[in-house]
């Protein structure tokens, strides 16, 4: 029979600190529900019987495990594919199906084809292991009927520890599971309302001074110094609104990387003397630096940015001063690393340690929310942007605070492989010697559906002493292209339309190699698209500086024309 006592009589009450096993001690793995609405210290992880065996059917506990209204199921694992050796009443109601239907049987017969594959993955790795398990897994009844399952699995051992069965506790949770996805909803809707108010905010008060210096500089076109003032104020805002927008993208992971083969050490070493200055003299930075760091594949100037939102909170939240340690080390640890929702087999782990003022738990699961910010004067885009920035380049932000403590901030970013150290050789290997535009610089075609940043990049270059034609897609381009001699084509990679940039360019590149080729993108998902035979294309990032623009044109103008004759 199966008892937590070993030494029981068949009719008697057992106490329960007289039981034998394994307690779950709280550690159990899953996030799955509990029923008991606690960790558990008094449940079991494993249990140990004296005989297998279901011969004594009439004693208080089988009374019991008929009569609750707990679904429970104990298998078989000594028997080919685990099957099904007990199932009780609350089971059958549960399930919809028949004594007969179930005996014999694996449970996998209660999934289907929607039911997630990792948590059967993580339920067939305890089982492999002889361990306890707990996940909700989504099964479905004999009618069809989906339903949540608070599962619960735990093993039952002999004397000599051999595994001899093992037992399982089910639980329709399918109504709470509705509920947390409705509240789910509901903040989520509340989010990104606080994300347009907050956005609609920031970029008004921008505007309202680009457009009243601008309307200033207009009516003042006779006394140059003024315009010249109003127009300057007029672009440090709308410098300010690029950066919003940057830092919305980077939060969106739409951001556009230039992830290069770095040593995350190394960057830390470039990067402390401008990290001391922000961090001022009360704080004391301190490096704990591993050694031998494997290198990642990270944009190392939005890896600034990220560590610098993050010393900022750390400074901030020790308005006295104190202690700021950046710590780096290796994390390869299979069990660590899947907690992290992660996949990859090593990754190198920066973390910035304070002992400030900490977080209290809402805090900590609000902090990456863009706009959510305790400061009076904080725009709570930081975190935000980290958030991003680590997704975008495959790792993950962990943050562990306590209130009064201080905080740890991870970010885990996957190790380099040998495959990706090549691409990066690629994307330098564009930038050499530059040469400045001479009068006779070529002709330059600049193909953008927006005809103001078209019009605005034709302008610049013509100035600079290029010829420009300029198409509005790249059906137009290609069509000009037929008959002017255009030396390069810079399009812009997003166009409504048959063909993105990209294509064009690719076109350009088969069928006239002496051109050459650039593009610009505010985005970096369609890099991802990227024809191979456009591996080395160098990309502006969007907006660009017009300077970025002439410095790129002019180095690529020259390079070609030497590989041409
Ligand atoms: C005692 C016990 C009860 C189980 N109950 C369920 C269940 O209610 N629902 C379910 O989807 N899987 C249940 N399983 C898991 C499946 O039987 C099976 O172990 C899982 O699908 C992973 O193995 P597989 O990849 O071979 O299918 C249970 C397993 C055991 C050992
Ligand atoms: N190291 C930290 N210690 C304590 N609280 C922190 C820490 N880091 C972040 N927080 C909390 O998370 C919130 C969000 O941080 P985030 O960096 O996104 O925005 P912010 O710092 O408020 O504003 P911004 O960075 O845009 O100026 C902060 O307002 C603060 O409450
Ligand atoms: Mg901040």
């Amino acid at each position: 029979m199966v008892s937590a006592d070993p030494h029981d009589k068949d009719d008697e009450l057992v106490p329960a600190q007289g039981s034998t096993g394994v307690k779950a001690a709280g550690e159990l793995d899953g996030s799955s529900y509990n029923p008991m609405g606690n960790p558990g210290k008094e449940h079991w992880k494993s249990t140990y019987i004296d005989a297998p065996g279901f011969g004594e059917q009439n004693n208080i506990f089988f009374a019991a495990v008929e009569m609750t209204r707990m679904p429970m199921v104990v298998t078989d694992p000594r028997q080919d594919d685990n099957p099904i050796v007990f199932v009780n009443g609350a089971f059958l109601d549960l399930t919809g199906y028949s004594e007969d239907e179930v005996l014999g049987r694996n449970c996998r017969f209660l999934q289907g084809a929607d039911t997630d594959q990792d948590t059967v993955a993580e339920i067939r790795a305890a089982l492999a292991e002889h361990k306890a398990v707990a996940v909700d897994i989504l099964n479905f009844k004999k009618d069809g009927t989906r339903f949540w399952n608070g599962l619960f699995i735990g093993p039952v051992f002999d004397r000599e520890g051999q595994l001899l069965y093992f037992f399982a506790s089910q639980l329709d949770i399918t109504s709470r599971r509705i509920m947390q996805m409705s509240t789910t909803q509901a903040q989520k809707m509340e989010a990104i309302g606080q994300l347009t108010a907050g956005l609609a905010h920031d970029f008004n008060n921008l505007l309202q001074v680009a457009i009243g210096n601008q309307e200033i500089a207009l009516k003042s076109l006779g006394n140059p110094n003024l315009t010249e003032k109003m127009l300057a104020k007029s672009q440090a805002a709308l410098q300010k609104a690029t950066k919003l927008t940057q830092q919305l993208l980077a939060f969106a992971r739409k951001q556009r990387l230039e992830p290069r083969r770095v040593n995350l050490n190394s960057l830390v070493i470039e990067f402390s003397e401008i990290l001391l200055s922000t961090l001022g003299e009360r704080i004391d930075l301190r490096l704990d630096l591993q050694p031998a760091l494997p290198a990642c594949m990270v944009d190392p100037h939005q890896f600034e940015v990220a560590l610098l939102n993050t010393l900022i909170n750390a400074r901030d939240a020790m308005p006295k001063g104190g202690t700021i340690t950046i710590g780096t080390s290796i994390l390869s640890e299979r069990k660590k690393i899947e907690a992290q929702r992660l996949i990859g087999e090593q990754y190198v782990v920066i973390c910035i340690t304070d002992e400030g003022e900490g977080m209290s738990r809402d805090v900590v699961e609000r902090a990456t929310e863009p706009f959510f910010t305790t400061k009076g004067p904080g725009t709570g885009l930081g975190l935000a942007m980290v958030h991003g920035f680590v997704e975008q380049s495959h790792g993950r932000l962990a943050i562990e605070s306590e209130v009064g403590k201080g905080t740890h901030v991870k970010m885990l970013f996957p190790v380099a492989t040998g495959e990706n150290a090549v691409a990066a050789g690629n994307s330098n290997g564009a930038d050499d010697d530059a040469a400045a535009p001479s009068g006779e610089a070529g002709c330059v075609m600049i193909v953008d559906d927006n005809p103001d940043v078209r019009e605005m990049s034709s302008a610049y270059l013509a100035s600079l002493g290029y010829r420009t034609i300029e198409a509005d897609s790249g059906e137009a381009a290609l069509d000009l292209l037929k008959d002017a001699p255009v030396d390069l084509v810079f399009s812009d990679v997003i166009m409504p339309g048959g063909m993105n940039g990209l294509q064009l360019l690719d076109e350009v590149r088969r069928n006239y190699p002496g051109v050459a080729t650039l593009a610009a993108t505010g985005y970096s998902e369609n890099l991802l698209e990227k024809p191979a035979s456009a591996k080395d294309l160098k990309i502006l990032p969007k907006p660009f500086k017009l300077n970025d623009l002439a410095e790129a044109v002019a180095r690529l103008l020259p390079a070609r024309r030497v590989g041409n004759t």
